[in-house]
């Protein structure tokens, strides 16, 4: 029961007790629920049965690498739906104790003797060491996946992400499409971008409204292989005659299919480059047909300068406009226009952390201005910071199909963000690298149509 605010004389000052307001009983407003979402706990107070964090092992998690440290390992444990327990490095160096001791994991958990490691792992589990079967996360070149994906399946790991592409060639597609369908391991690609709100609501657009789509257009620019370049990443990349192809166009050409809502049926008209200081692809463009009967395009170039991690995907109405999604201009908005010339966005332009001069140069002082890019900068020089957000719900999307592949008892009380299907190698990994191929030999026989069915049966 409420009182009115009383006075009570007391010695010493007068104190004024103010009226308390019970605790209200309403349930939760809906702006309540929204904030919950987004806090860490993810599931409702309903759901008695929350699963233990996934044991999880990231494979290329060594000092220098690129997309382990930066973007699995800290979403991983920011979903805190994962546990890093395990890691494997590179062979012939030292970077399992580094690893390790960054990890706090016994150094007998880092190892670059994959073979061991992922034996390990799975005796572990069947003693119940750790309280869920192991995940193991690939993060290492493209062309290492394939072998990696198969040791741990022969191993007896049962769940298995790898960033994209999955595999560079049709071959590996056959080996590791028979591996998993011996064992009915699970194995999801990372293809980040996809986990967008704008280019979510971008494929529920073209979904509502399929009449009002003329094409469905993607790209994926960047600028580093203008001039001749070598690092760790660069040389692996650019060692593959498909490097763009491989690295960049596979992430248009799922976007593409990704918000068109179905797969690529052929490319046609299609063009490749080579580089000017090597024989590698930097650029491809084609034309693709998707299973609903829309058509668009993918196009990716390393070599056009000023864009450093500019992907995007543009869909054109037939009444001329046009709903673009740009990671680089702005992970969180949609670009709306009458304009054919996507490349103009306003008279403003942006400048990405340790992507421009500009700041070297006007502070007039290059070692202080990369030491702070570096210090206030969770990712990679060009990468957007907004970047992170994509990765954290991809990866709760994965935690979300284990727990559905596990039938564990959390099922029905699954957050929002768990529900989100992630790609399988079955769908997005295959029609990726099945894509760069048909790209290939359509470019090579003049832009005709080719399948991807064609590419995958040769
Ligand atoms: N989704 C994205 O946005 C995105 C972005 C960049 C890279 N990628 C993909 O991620 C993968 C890795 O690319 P990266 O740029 O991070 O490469 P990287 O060269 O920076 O790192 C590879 C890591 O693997 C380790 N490694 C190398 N050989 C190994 C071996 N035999 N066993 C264990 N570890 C080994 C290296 O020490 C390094 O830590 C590639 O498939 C690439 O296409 C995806």
């Amino acid at each position: 029961m409420c009182r009115e605010p009383r006075t009570y004389l007391a010695r010493g000052p007068r104190v004024r007790v103010l009226r308390v307001k019970p605790f209200s009983r309403k349930p939760d407003s809906h702006k309540s629920k929204i904030v919950k979402e987004k806090l860490m706990l993810h599931f409702p107070p309903e759901c008695t049965v929350i699963p233990p964090r996934i044991p999880a092992c990231i494979v290329g998690l060594g000092p220098g690498g690129f997309i382990g440290p930066t973007a699995h390992g800290p979403n991983l444990l920011a979903s805190n739906m994962f546990d890093i327990r395990w890691a494997g490095t590179e062979p012939n160096t030292d970077f399992h104790v580094n690893v390790a001791k960054n990890l706090r994991l016994p150094q007998e958990n880092v190892s670059s003797d994959l073979a061991a490691l992922f034996r390990r792992m799975v005796l572990q589990s069947q003693a119940k060491d750790v309280s869920l079967p192991p995940i193991v996360d690939i993060c290492t070149p493209t062309h290492l996946h394939a072998a990696q994906i198969k040791l741990a399946v022969e191993s007896g790991v049962r769940h298995i992400m790898t960033d994209k592409p999955a595999v560079g060639e049709i071959a590996e597609i056959h080996q590791v499409r028979e591996v998993l369908k011996q064992t009915g391991a699970k194995l999801w690609v990372t293809f980040n971008h996809r986990y967008n709100f704008v280019v979510a609501w971008l494929r529920a657009y073209v979904a509502k409204h399929p009449k009002r789509i003329a094409s469905i257009d993607a790209g994926f620019l960047q600028d580093w292989l203008i001039k001749e370049v070598h690092f760790r990443q660069a040389d692996w990349r650019t060692a593959h005659k498909y490097c763009a192809l491989l690295d960049i166009l596979t992430h248009a050409a799922d976007l593409a299919s990704y918000v068109a809502g179905a797969p690529i049926t052929s490319v046609e008209g299609a063009r490749v480059e080579a580089s000017r200081w090597a024989e590698f692809f930097d650029a491809g463009y084609g034309r693709l047909m998707f299973g609903n009967n829309i058509g668009g395009s993918a196009q990716c170039s390393q070599s056009s300068k000023g864009h450093a991690d500019d992907i995007y995907v543009c869909v054109t109405e037939t009444d001329g406009r046009r709903l673009m999604w740009r990671m680089e201009w702005n992970p969180d908005a949609l670009f709306v226009s009458q304009t054919p010339d996507i490349e103009n966005r306003s008279m403003f332009s942006q400048r990405l952390r340790g992507h421009s001069s500009f700041f070297a140069e006007a502070l007039g002082d290059e070692k202080l201005a990369t030491e702070l890019a570096q210090q206030y900068g969770k990712n990679p020089p060009g990468h957007i910071q907004g970047w992170v957000t994509l990765w954290y719900f991809l990866f709760l999307g994965i935690a979300g199909a284990y727990c559905r592949d596990l039938q564990l008892p959390c099922i029905p009380f699954l957050p929002k963000a768990m529900q989100i299907e992630p790609p399988t190698f079955e769908d997005a990994g295959v029609q990726a690298t099945a894509c760069v191929h048909a790209y290939a030999k359509s470019a090579e026989n003049g832009g005709k149509r080719v399948t991807l069915a064609e590419v995958l049966s040769a």
